[in-house]
């Protein structure tokens, strides 16, 4: 496969002194900080948002960053100054962006499996809402508020049952989906939260899927959502605000997804005069494109059927293409006069399935750096311990600066929750 350099990231550029995020060298930062690495770029980052923040104008809208996709907390700070809500999925995603600077206040918390502790933590921040996804998480969520003497904020997550047309594993809204309430119970299910009297309906919720390239399935998701709305509201049952969830694709290869303009386009018109206030949820078109993982080669393996680079990034630094097939540019950090070869990335785990990229040409020797690009969503967040691999570190360039947002993790933070037991007696 041709590996014609066109980023998909738009502050990554190619110079004299190789690959440049912003204004600093991926080489400069692989010897500052070791490899593998994670680099984000706080220009991406803010691009990005603006984006939204644009093509919602003067609509009384929230954008509410998915921390699923990227939950450092120097990535997330930049957002919480930037004035951005955040889409939450467990206590620890609120955790983090309370620690972060982030406002409860603009806090959505999203999730089929939400415990009583989490629910508590919650509602002891104040967050703006609880999108709820089943009955008998509405009766919990009302009795854990009863028992704190509060009011829960509540919006229904409902299921569209449209299809987004996206890989299975990130389909979310279709009925067989363990998402959302399912559309013809939702009516039943608002009248029974209008009746708790520790729940406070406020809105409605759905996210249909992820890596979506077309504005349609969520139209039409959009438009079920408003016919619900005016039916309910013609019960005494009013919302105010609707939540439209995340799920604008990017590109990672060829993929042509529509302008954050384009894609709000139609559902800004659809909800135009309306009195609700909109809410997205992106996670991918905020930080995909802000970030890539940095990671050098150590060893090029000739093999009967097939070449390999073996690089000290793993699966277990960046899932997506093992569980997806999830595929990221691979690019040399360093022009190389060497002839290019076809290679398999591969890291250093016991598993055939760990691989970065496949079947690619590139022109490396030992040694040399390469980026894995679009990693900046669902990269380190899905990262894992496997094969006792400490987490990589995490670095965030503005301008000329650079910020270390993780250490690298040691090996003794591997096992510190750990303990041997002691020899048994004899
Ligand atoms: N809101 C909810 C309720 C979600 O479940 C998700 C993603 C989002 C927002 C953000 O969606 P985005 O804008 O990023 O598409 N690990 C997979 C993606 C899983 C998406 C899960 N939910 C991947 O690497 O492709």
């Amino acid at each position: 496969m041709s590996q014609e350099f066109s980023s998909p990231i738009p502050t990554l550029t190619r110079s004299a002194r190789g690959l440049l995020i912003e204004q600093v060298a991926l080489a400069d930062v692989a010897a500052r900080f070791g490899t593998p690495v994670y680099v984000y770029s706080r220009a991406a980052l803010t691009d990005a948002f603006d984006a939204y923040r644009r093509a919602l104008g003067e609509r009384r809208a929230l954008v509410c960053c998915a921390v699923k996709a990227n939950s450092n907390l120097g990535v997330l700070s930049v957002f919480a100054q930037l004035g951005a809500g955040f889409d939450i999925v467990s206590g620890g995603e609120l955790a983090r962006v309370l620690a972060a600077g982030g406002r409860a206040d603009s806090v959505v918390f999203s999730g089929v499996g939400k415990s009583r502790a989490e629910m508590h933590q919650a509602l002891e921040a104040r967050i703006r809402c609880f999108n709820v996804e089943s009955a008998t998480e509405l009766e919990r969520l009302n009795e854990v508020a009863a028992q704190m003497d509060r009011t829960a904020p509540v919006a229904l997550r409902v299921n569209p049952d449209v299809d987004p047309k996206t890989h299975p594993y990130i389909s979310t809204g279709l009925r067989g989906n363990k998402f959302g309430v399912a559309f013809v119970d939702a009516k039943t299910l608002y009248r029974r939260a209008a009746a708790l009297p520790h729940l406070r309906v406020c809105g409605i919720a759905c996210h249909i899927g992820s890596q979506l390239l077309d504005s349609a399935p969520m139209v039409e998701a959009a438009r079920r959502v408003l016919g619900l709305i005016d039916q309910l509201a013609g019960e005494g049952i009013h919302l105010e605000h609707v939540d439209l969830g995340g799920g604008l694709g990017i590109r990672y290869r060829d993929e042509s997804p529509p302008t954050v303009d384009a894609y709000l386009a139609p559902l800004l018109k659809l909800f135009e005069g309306r009195p609700e206030e909109l809410c997205f949820e992106p996670g991918r078109s905020l930080t995909g494109n802000a970030g890539l993982l940095l990671t050098r080669v150590e060893y090029l393996k000739r093999g009967e059927e097939k070449n390999f680079a073996i690089v000290d990034a793993a699966m277990n630094d960046l899932l997506r293409p093992s569980l997806y097939d999830g595929w990221h540019a691979a690019v040399e950090v360093a022009a190389r006069d060497v002839p290019k070869c076809t290679v398999d990335v591969v890291g250093p785990i016991c598993e055939s399935g760990d691989f970065l990229a496949r079947n690619r040409d590139l022109a490396v020797e030992e040694g040399d750096l390469l980026a894995l690009l679009s990693a900046g969503a669902y990269g380190m967040s899905m990262s894992s311990n496997y094969n006792s691999r400490p987490r990589a570190a995490e670095v965030l360039v503005d301008g000329q600066a650079v910020h270390l947002v993780r250490a690298r993790e040691t090996m003794e933070s591997l096992y510190a929750l750990e303990c041997a037991l002691p020899s048994s007696q004899p």
